[in-house]
């Protein structure tokens, strides 16, 4: 990692924009100049403007022949940085994972927590396992919480999902069993405590139910967690049929869940691991079949040697690689693609970064201090989070003393955060969320290529 130069420095330039980015337009124009009626007609013939490839019907648009129109629908099918995997040919590797998780929850008849960073894949893995527990005839609610989301709201609507013919107390002849009445129809006007809900799952017969509460972390309020933290309490007691599943973003399980410690053991608690690289050539490989496009061997090593086991990255850069390659006319993704590809999504990371964190890095590149930002970059990224001198050292392969320099600068730049946690010693994190990775794939766009020649991955 010696002699690491970490040329971000140049991003910050407007000028510093690829031939492609120059073609594309940006934000609207501030300033309308005017302009010479025949040009202005000229301009309007040619139909200079990009346009829309497909319709929003998904047929092809027919103003702009694309011999590749289908194979560019696929594309953003098989590709979908975005959105969560929800289709199952599309998910790659976590069998483990899977089968982990299942057991626990079949097995066990543990409550489970997923928890890790964002983009880390944990609603895919969710998606994974609500269509496993749906085959096994379970009642599936998946709910994702936002801010405001409160106890009542969210498991007055999971009664809502669950048939009263469920209900020991009602034979499935009973008319109301019959006419499709639910558990709702049993819950008073007033708001749901967590012991009327779990007096009620614990009536429940021939059936299980999971009730997935997603983006857990995004709930604000201090009682929702004690609520639900209370819920399965109340559940684990009984011995009940309902059992629940949390994901969220996190570095550590307590983060989580703070007002869990005293139902640890009712748990089944999991960080959803980076990929392994295996499964990031997974990623292209399933894509390469829905869309129809080949990856070249050195492309797929770089999406490999980039995407660092987050699928999120390796989505991003193959959608991206292999519409730059449509666009030149190829079915083939080149290494040259992705090199692209790892331009684009520099820029869209760096879109995300606050300002003044912005102006704090270029200074550190002014002053030709990059390589200690990219250094901590990398620990983050492997420690997936908060991470100490010793990590940083590990993942770089430096001394103890220019361990404590980077941490101590970055410290001082404020963009490393000292955590307070006596136990594992100081550990520290970047100010925000999106900065290791725009740093590392920042980094990558410099070192990480595979062309021309036999692949050359830089630094792993
Ligand atoms: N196992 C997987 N196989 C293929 N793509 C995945 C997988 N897991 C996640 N992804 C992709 O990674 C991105 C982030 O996934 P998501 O499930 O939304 O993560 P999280 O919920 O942790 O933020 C999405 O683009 C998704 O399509
Ligand atoms: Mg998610």
């Amino acid at each position: 990692m010696a002699g690491l130069d970490l040329k971000i420095g140049s991003l910050f330039k407007k000028k510093d924009r690829t031939a492609r980015e120059a073609r594309e337009p940006r934000g609207p124009a501030a300033v309308v100049q005017p302009m010479h009626r025949d040009s202005a007609r000229k301009l309007k013939d040619k139909g200079s403007l990009p346009r829309f490839h497909s319709m929003a019907s998904d047929q092809a648009s027919g103003w702009a022949p694309d011999r590749f129109a289908s194979m560019r629908a696929k594309l953003r099918l098989a590709f979908t940085p975005s959105q969560p995997v929800a289709d199952r040919r599309m998910f790659a590797g976590r069998e483990d994972v899977l089968k982990t998780v299942i057991r626990a929850i079949e097995d066990q008849r543990l409550h489970a927590v997923l928890y890790g960073e964002r983009g880390i894949g944990k609603t895919s893995l969710l998606h994974m396992l609500s269509q496993a527990a749906q085959e096994a005839r379970y009642i599936v609610v998946y709910t994702s919480c936002g801010a405001n989301t409160t106890f009542d709201e969210i498991f007055r609507a999971a009664a809502a999902d669950i048939p009263l013919l469920f209900h020991s107390g009602f034979a499935p002849t009973t008319s109301e069993a019959e006419k499709g009445a639910t558990l709702a129809d049993l819950l008073p006007p007033g708001p749901v405590s967590p012991h009327k809900f779990g007096d009620l799952c614990s009536k429940l017969t021939g059936t299980r139910v999971l009730i997935i509460l997603d983006e857990f972390d995004r709930c604000e309020s201090g009682a929702f967690r004690r609520d639900v933290a209370e819920l399965i309490k109340n559940l684990s007691d009984r011995l009940g049929r309902v059992q629940l599943v949390l994901a969220g973003v996190a570095a550590d399980l307590t983060e989580l869940v703070e007002h869990i410690p005293s139902i640890r053991r009712n748990i089944f608690a999991l960080r959803v691991p980076k990929l392994a690289d295996a499964e990031v050539l997974q990623i292209v490989a399933n894509g390469e079949r829905e869309a129809g496009l080949t990856f070249d061997p050195a492309a797929s090593t770089q999406v490999v040697a980039v995407a660092l086991g987050s699928p999120y990255i390796a989505n991003l850069l193959c959608h991206h690689a292999g519409h730059f390659a449509l666009d030149q006319g190829r079915s083939t993704v080149l290494p040259r693609d992705v090199s692209d590809a790892v331009d684009r999504a520099v820029m869209e990371f760096q879109g995300r970064i606050g300002k003044p964190v912005q102006a704090r890095i270029r200074q550190m590149f002014e002053r030709g201090e990059s390589e200690v930002l990219a250094l901590a970059a990398r620990a983050a990224l492997s420690a997936d989070g908060p991470f100490g001198a010793a990590e940083l050292q590990a993942a770089n392969g430096i001394d103890a003393k220019r361990a404590q320099h980077v941490l101590q600068e970055l410290t001082n730049e404020r963009l490393l955060l000292q955590q307070d946690d006596s136990e594992a010693g100081l550990r520290y994190e970047f100010a925000e969320e999106g900065l290791p990775t725009f740093l590392w794939i920042s980094w990558a766009k410099e070192n990480v290529r595979t062309e021309p020649g036999p692949a050359r991955v830089a630094n792993r």
